[in-house]
């Protein structure tokens, strides 16, 4: 009954997760049972297979600390300098917490003049330089500033001393929350080789300790630090960006290009491989079998499979090139398994059954944009647009990034003038994926447990043994498939 993927995807069509559909199964474990854990590379192991996108509305420090807080693990974008990557870099691996405050810095004679001087933060410390450098003298919430009545102060005249208490860097939620109660305060310094590197306050760990707990392992490196990714070029100038990185203990490094299967990222891979013999390099993208073959040649950990299937990928209408992801993932996963080399299915993740269609063809992790973008652990605030609490979401090869330096993963070395090979946009608020993620899971578990693979391996198992079944669907299916005929609807999964 149905096709194998191997009869499937060879009749020269190219198939987007939506024109897929799984047969079921049979089943004798519970949902529960699924065990989700994989590789991101050939020697990084994770405890989910979730990868937060190296753009520059997904992927910052929060970002990084709260995927690597779930079992995940983020890829830094380098839509800016190398020093700047590599402070991103040192925030996220600097505590073992999902909460950074990131807390901007003054001098005690500074005055507040508007919210914005808190960037994104609910404090701002006060040092006597005040730089990040400086002696720690105070610090002014948010809140405190806010319901103040005289505005022209300066800081040193109504800052709160340091927090009494401090926990290590690498204390966790609950070990902080004991602290809190014990001592009756509101808020903690995390204090590292005697400095504090950031404050948490008892309403981010109530929060964080109301969401769903995740029975996943952090990931952690040998470090005892949170894994973290970043994306780097293939430019003279992404050497030294790679040295900044591999000093700030990046775990893994992603060569970002809409093209992977080119002279420079060839040389790049190898310049890696000899250069830092440790550490895994992630190639990409590719689609095609060729591209992949290429790139497993020259020695890359990892492939990073799409182009344009993105939410806001413009190539395939631009460039006229990419490919249909489920066709994709597929093909390409078919020759990567063979070296061992782990497949990412970056691009086209909208809901928790695009996930099970990418891991059960093939993939070992998903790599997401959109479906992030719009969380609280995402760079930017939070606006309004016709009512709706949104977030910006932009390409990486949209003209706005691209004057911020992503211009390179489009535009490869010489070209003069630029064309968009992507969009900006916004997406809806999400809350913190802290929250939204262990419901999608026990989502992807739910439809591994349907196709009987009770783990990623026993899924590409069975995709390869010929028992996973697959159709196509066609217009009348897909809209069968989704909801319809109702006047109205809410569309609310938990
Ligand atoms: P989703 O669907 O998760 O896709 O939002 C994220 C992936 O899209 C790729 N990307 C782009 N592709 N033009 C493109 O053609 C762009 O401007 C662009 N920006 C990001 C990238 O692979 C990312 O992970």
């Amino acid at each position: 009954d149905g096709f194998p993927a191997e009869k499937l995807f060879t009749q020269g069509f190219s198939y987007t997760y939506d024109d897929v559909i799984f047969l079921p199964h049979y089943i004798d474990f519970p949902a529960d049972a699924v065990n989700l854990s994989t590789r991101l590379t050939r020697r990084l192991p994770l405890a989910l297979p979730l990868v937060a996108s190296p753009m520059d509305t997904v992927s910052e420090s929060a970002m990084a600390a709260a995927m690597a807080s779930l079992g995940g693990i983020a890829i830094l974008h380098s839509n800016l300098s190398a020093a700047a990557q590599a402070s991103l870099l040192r925030s996220a691996k600097s505590r073992r917490v999902p909460i950074l405050s990131d807390p901007p810095f003054a001098a005690p004679s500074a005055v507040i003049d508007h919210e914005d001087d808190f960037a994104a933060s609910p404090f701002l410390l006060v040092t006597d330089t005040g730089t990040a450098a400086g002696k720690l003298l105070g610090y002014v919430a948010k809140r405190d500033w806010t319901n103040q009545s005289e505005k022209g102060l300066k800081l040193g005249a109504y800052m709160a001393p340091p927090p009494k208490a401090a926990a290590p860097w690498n204390a966790d939620l609950d070990a902080i929350g004991k602290i809190m109660d014990g001592e009756k305060c509101g808020v903690v310094g995390l204090e590292r080789e005697g400095e504090v590197v950031d404050f948490v306050a008892r309403e981010d760990v109530e929060r964080v300790r109301g969401y769903p707990k995740l029975a996943a392992a952090a990931s952690v490196g040998a470090d005892g630090e949170f894994m973290v990714g970043a994306a780097i070029g293939t430019r003279e100038e992404d050497k030294e960006r790679l040295e900044h990185l591999v000093k700030g203990g990046v775990n893994v490094v992603v060569l970002d290009s809409s093209q992977g299967n080119s002279i420079y990222q060839l040389d790049m891979v190898k310049y890696v491989k000899r250069a830092y013999p440790d550490l895994d390099v992630i190639g990409g993208n590719v689609v095609t079998m060729y591209q992949a073959e290429n790139l497993i040649r020259a020695g890359v950990d990892g492939l990073r499979v799409g182009m344009g299937s993105g939410s806001i990928c413009t190539t395939q209408e631009v460039c006229a090139v990419g490919r249909g992801q489920a066709t994709a993932v597929y093909k390409v996963s078919s020759i990567a398994y063979r070296s061992g080399v782990p497949v990412i299915a970056d691009g086209g993740i909208s809901n928790s059954g695009h996930i099970v269609k990418a891991l059960s063809l093939g993939a070992s992790t998903v790599m997401m944009g959109s479906f992030l973008a719009g969380s609280l652990e995402a760079p930017g605030a939070y606006l309004y647009q016709n009512g709706q609490r949104v977030k910006k979401y932009r390409g990486m090869g949209s003209l706005e990034a691209m004057t911020k330096g992503s211009d390179a993963r489009y535009l490869g070395d010489t070209a003069k003038l630029k064309i968009a090979q992507g969009v900006v946009g916004a997406v809806k608020d999400k809350g913190s994926v802290l929250n939204f993620i262990p419901y999608t899971l026990q989502a992807v578990r739910q439809g591994f447990q349907d196709i009987g693979a009770s783990s990623l391996q026993s899924a590409h198992d069975l995709l390869r043994s010929r028992v996973i079944r697959l159709e196509v669907r066609t217009g009348a299916a897909q809209v069968e498939g989704g909801v319809h005929g109702l006047v109205s609807h809410e569309k609310k999964y938990y």
